[in-house]
């Protein structure tokens, strides 16, 4: 019973055997290669687009790098108050953007809304030196709440961003579930909807370590060179980022492997949402599934060897509280769960 995060599966067959191909070969290092140009292009192909794709190791790097792209180290980065980048990647977006700071703008909501937006604006202070500055808005597809933005939320918040001279970055660590889960293209997920930078993650649905910073707007990528280099991330044997990439976009295999992962999820919170005990924090849109249950029942699937993580108080919706003896949980599939173990998962639970 293996919930415990997606990162805890290996690779795809698929992705595996890409790699295997590219160890065949002689290529030149560093990314100048034909297997990095082609999955430039594969990129470009998928999302109907030109946009300058840049490869790295780690969703941390690739939001941390995308967001110094677009902030000054005075400026500051508007985001969700759970956002992976404001409370799981320690300092890095402060980091390599030199200092630049992040602002939640939201309390209790499962989404940042236009709303809220408007809302920072109408109580910020005025744009001087002694003010903070914000100029990029931060938000992850799917959330942190499991939830998919669609594409007119999306548009609603691209236009309100722009407005404010804001730029939109996507943490896309979970954008296979987000496309799998939505019935529109991954175009009409990101740049078509005003998504300036995307972070498509692809490690969590399938590879073993490779996430593409995608700059649907050219000119803000003018530094990522440099910026990549000097962190690290500039990797010598470069296909073997191209390589994991080749294979997990062909013939849709990404799509098929985050559609698997969000049935898997999807299975999980219905029958959970059937137990007298259990009530879904959030509704599964993806492959993550939120949930309240009595802290004895946590214990006994625990006991049982279920892997899965006691999840943030912070991340419940608004007017949810948790009772004295409740835990909110937070449960993840991938490509590799399976019905089986959801099935026990969900018996164990019912017994306990
Ligand atoms: C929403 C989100 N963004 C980004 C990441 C990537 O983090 P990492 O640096 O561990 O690859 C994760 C991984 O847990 C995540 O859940």
């Amino acid at each position: 019973m293996q919930f415990g995060s997606d990162n805890q599966t290996g690779a795809s067959q698929k992705v595996l055997d890409y790699i295997a191909r590219s160890n065949d070969e002689h290529t030149h290092g560093y990314g100048d290669d034909q297997w990095t140009q082609d999955a430039r292009d594969k990129i470009n192909d998928v999302f109907e687009t030109d946009a300058s794709v840049y490869f790295v190791a780690t969703g941390t790097a690739a939001n941390s790098l995308a967001l110094a792209s677009l902030v000054k180290p005075w400026e500051t980065i508007l985001c969700h108050h759970q956002a992976h980048i404001f409370i799981d990647e320690s300092t890095a977006p402060e980091f390599f953007s030199g200092g630049a700071r992040q602002i939640p703008v939201t309390q209790k909501s499962g989404k940042v809304h236009a709303s809220h937006i408007e809302n920072y604006f109408s109580q910020a202070g005025s744009d001087t030196p002694h003010n903070v500055i914000p100029k990029a808005l931060s938000i992850a597809q799917a959330n942190e709440s499991g939830l998919v933005y669609s594409p007119n939320e999306l548009k609603a918040l691209s236009e309100v961003a722009h407005q404010h001279d804001l730029k939109l970055h996507v943490d896309g660590a979970r954008f296979a579930n987000a496309v799998a889960a939505s019935r529109v293209t991954p175009a009409e997920l990101s740049w078509k909807a005003g998504v300036d930078v995307l972070c498509l993650g692809a490690t969590k649905c399938g590879c073993l370590a490779a996430e593409a910073v995608i700059f649907f707007d050219q000119a803000l990528a003018k530094d990522f060179e440099h910026r990549r280099k000097r962190s690290g991330h500039l990797l010598s044997k470069g296909r073997l980022f191209a390589a994991q990439f080749l294979g997990w976009l062909d013939d849709d295999h990404w799509l098929e492997l985050a559609r698997h992962a969000n049935q898997h999820a999807l299975e999980l919170a219905q029958q959970l949402g059937q137990l007298d005990k259990v009530r879904l924090a959030w509704p599964a849109q993806a492959n993550e599934v939120l949930a309240i249950m009595p802290t004895a029942m946590v214990k006994t699937l625990q006991d049982a060897s279920a892997e899965f993580y006691p999840w943030y108080e912070q991340a419940l919706p608004p007017r949810e509280q948790l009772g004295q003896d409740e835990t909110l949980i937070r449960l993840v599939t991938s490509f590799k769960s399976n019905m089986d173990e959801v099935r026990r998962f969900i018996d164990i639970a019912n017994n306990s």
